[in-house]
């Protein structure tokens, strides 16, 4: 789909789908804001504080209710900022809409838009000169690296949402190509153990059935791989019923999932028998052509890993001899045996293709996180090397305190005799 240039009009610069859809978008942003109380409350002290003035920020995030809510309270901080979207299938179409109508706040992101949009979305959003990136799957930050050096010079620095962002910061540090502070989100506890976990584990199930309307119980659903979003999707499979499968290339991880219950084997194996494959590696082609061949008539593929490239489509569809949409994020792809294969979500985050993805209650500490570590970045200007850094303890326990306090869960303080104890070596049995 092209999408037409941006529409002309007195708001602030944007490129969504239909401004009419805005009185639905903030009802869904307060909903979102009702569940995220520690988000809310940094965005009251931000509102006070005004850390972010005359700084200008880029997010390139999936736009969603919640996302919306990290938007506010970089705002309230007082920051000029543009969000664009991460994912040309996550835009919530009337939250785009709300934020440019109801919150000022400039976006460029359409539900279905392609390639080259994203693209032209990317390079607006450079344009506009920024001096922090909000990136998710580090596309920004490449593009900037890699065709604006000039712009070098403006950028205080970086945080990153996905493990997928992180592992590329990590190969530009060996390549002595990151040329800025950058903080790593995803490796907060109070990220990745929630949102990679809880988040992705619920709202991949959520994808998948709102795609499919498929009974889950007593199914073979394979996960590729036990990361944090492996495990929570597996578990939570699990709990509706199936019988969990798990591939992996890590021996850690692989015994993890035996011992966790789970039968673990070879993908050439696990391909023939599973009803329903969900990857989660970050890795590219972890179900290819010779897989696929092997699955059984209608085997259904999901991926909610970052990108769309963990399944090999490219050559899936080159075999094909038809493609047919069934139903909306569902399409069959008959090989020449005469074998379906359904493809969910055109291998896009199921999650937040078919469905709404992370609930607001766990994006609530991703984006605390994010808006700590850009006040982090924007107080520490200058002090910083070009590194990968992580979110400081104090901070990630911080807003795992706040977030029980929110649950009204009171938990234990250390005595002094247990201080004591931690602190010493010649008290023994
Ligand atoms: N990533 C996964 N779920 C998300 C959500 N609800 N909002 C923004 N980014 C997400």
């Amino acid at each position: 789909m092209t999408v037409a240039t941006p529409p002309q009009t007195s708001l602030m610069p944007n490129d969504v789908k239909d401004l009419s859809l805005a009185p639905q978008g903030k009802k869904q942003i307060e909903w979102a804001n009702s569940d995220m109380p520690v988000l809310e409350a940094i965005r009251q002290r931000f509102e006070k504080e005004q850390p972010f003035k005359g700084v200008r920020i880029v997010s390139c995030n999936h736009i969603t209710k919640e996302t919306a809510n990290l938007c506010r309270a970089l705002k309230a901080g007082g920051a000029d900022s543009i969000l664009i979207a991460s994912n040309p299938l996550s835009t919530q179409d009337d939250v785009a809409a709300s934020l440019v109508a109801d919150y000022g706040i400039a976006v460029y992101g359409q539900k279905g838009e392609d390639n080259a949009t994203y693209t032209k979305h990317v390079n607006l959003a450079l344009d506009f000169k920024p001096n922090v990136i909000i990136d998710d799957g580090s596309d920004v930050v490449a593009e900037l690296v890699q065709n604006r050096p000039e712009q070098i010079g403006d950028m205080i620095g970086s945080t990153e949402e996905t493990t997928t962002g992180i592992v590329r910061l990590n190969a530009m540090v060996n390549d002595n190509r990151l040329p800025w502070p950058a903080m790593a989100v995803n490796n907060a506890q109070t990220k990745h153990f929630f949102d990679n976990r809880y988040g992705t584990g619920q709202s991949t199930l959520d994808g998948i059935i709102r795609a499919t309307n498929t009974l889950i119980a007593g199914k073979n659903v394979v996960v590729v791989g036990y990361g944090w979003c492996g495990k929570g999707t597996a578990m939570r499979a699990r709990g509706l019923g199936a019988n969990v499968l798990v591939t992996e290339v890590d021996p850690v991880r692989a015994l993890e999932a035996v011992m966790d219950g789970f039968r673990v084997m070879p993908m050439n194996e696990a391909a023939p028998i599973g009803d329903i494959f969900v990857t989660v590696t970050g890795n590219r082609h972890v179900i290819d052509w010779p897989h696929f061949e092997m699955m059984k008539d209608g085997a259904m593929v999901a991926n909610s890993g970052h990108f769309d490239l963990e399944l090999n489509l490219a050559k899936l569809a080159e075999e094909a001899t038809d493609r047919n949409q069934i139903r909306p994020f569902m399409e069959a792809f008959t090989l020449k045996s005469g074998k379906k294969i359904m493809v969910l979500g055109e291998g896009r985050l199921i999650n937040l293709a078919a469905a709404e993805g992370h609930p607001a209650s766990v994006m609530d500490m991703s984006f605390a996180n994010q808006a700590l570590a850009v006040e982090f970045l924007v107080k520490n200007k200058g002090t910083l090397e070009n590194r990968v850094y992580d979110i400081p303890e104090d901070v990630d326990a911080m807003i795992a305190k706040l977030k029980l306090d929110s649950m009204d869960v009171a938990i234990d303080v250390l005595t002094p005799a247990m201080v004591e104890y931690q602190n010493s070596w010649n008290i023994g049995t």
